[in-house]
C-alpha cells in the first residue's frame, strides 16, 4: 500500500528488505558492532558482502537510537543506514529510542541527499519489541517528519510477514490522518 502526506509517499510492502531495486538506501537493523547477525543483519550483510565489515568497523560501537551510514557495496542500493533499535525491556526509554532510530536514520538520509529509503520493523525481531507498538512509533514518527523532508519522497516499510504489514498498513493510515 502507499499513501502520500505531504508530498512524501509513505509505504508499506511485504518482502526483503536486502532485496529493494530502486530505493537509495535500506536500513539495517543493526547490532552495535555494526557486525553480521541474525534476522535483518545476516540478510544485509550477506547480500553486501564481506566489504561491509570492513567499513563498518571503524563506526563501531553506536548506541541505541543511534545511525551510521556506508556504501551498500554488491546490495541493488546506494547506501545502507545502520541503525540500533533498544532491546525491548532492556534499553530504556524504549519508545523514544525506537523513534530516535527512524527520526536519526531519515535525518542522515537528508543529509546524504538520498530520494528514498527502505527499512524494515526495527528491534521486532531478536530484540523482541511488540509489533504493535513498534508500527505505532515507527508510522508516527515518520509521517510527523514528512513536512520537513526535502530530498526524501518515498519512504517504504518492508515487513517480513503479511501479519506484520497489515499492522503496518493501520498504523499509516492513522498516522497520516493527524
Ligand atoms: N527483510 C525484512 N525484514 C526482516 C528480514 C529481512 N530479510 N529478516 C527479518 N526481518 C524482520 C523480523 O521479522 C523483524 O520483524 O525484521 C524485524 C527486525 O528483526 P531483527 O533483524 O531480529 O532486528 P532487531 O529486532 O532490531 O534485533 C537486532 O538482531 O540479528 C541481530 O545482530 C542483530 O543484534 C542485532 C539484533
Amino acid at each position: 500500500m502507499r499513501i502520500v502526506t505531504n508530498g512524501v509517499f509513505l509505504e508499506a510492502h511485504v518482502g526483503d528488505i536486502a532485496q529493494q531495486p530502486g530505493i537509495a538506501a535500506v536500513v539495517n537493523a543493526a547490532n552495535a558492532e555494526l557486525m553480521p547477525g541474525g534476522g535483518v543483519a545476516g540478510a544485509i550483510h550477506a547480500a553486501a558482502g564481506p566489504e561491509l565489515a570492513t567499513v563498518c568497523a571503524p563506526l563501531a560501537p553506536i548506541a541505541p537510537g543511534e545511525a551510521a551510514i556506508t556504501p551498500a557495496f554488491d546490495l541493488p542500493n546506494e547506501k545502507i543506514i545502520h541503525c540500533l533499535g533498544p532491546v525491548y525491556g532492556h534499553d530504556r526509554p524504549e519508545a523514544e529510542i525506537l523513534e530516535s532510530c527512524y527520526r536519526s536514520s531519515l535525518e542522515l538520509a537528508e543529509e546524504n541527499m538520498l530520494a528514498s529509503v527502505a527499512t524494515p520493523a526495527i528491534s521486532t525481531g531478536a530484540f523482541g519489541y511488540p509489533i504493535d507498538e513498534a508500527a505505532e512509533i515507527a508510522c508516527r514518527t515518520v509521517a510527523a517528519m514528512t513536512a520537513g523532508l526535502r530530498h526524501v519522497q518515498v519512504v517504504r516499510f518492508v515487513l517480513y510477514s503479511q501479519k506484520d504489514y497489515d499492522v503496518f498498513a493501520r498504523e499509516l493510515v492513522r498516522a497520516a490522518a493527524h
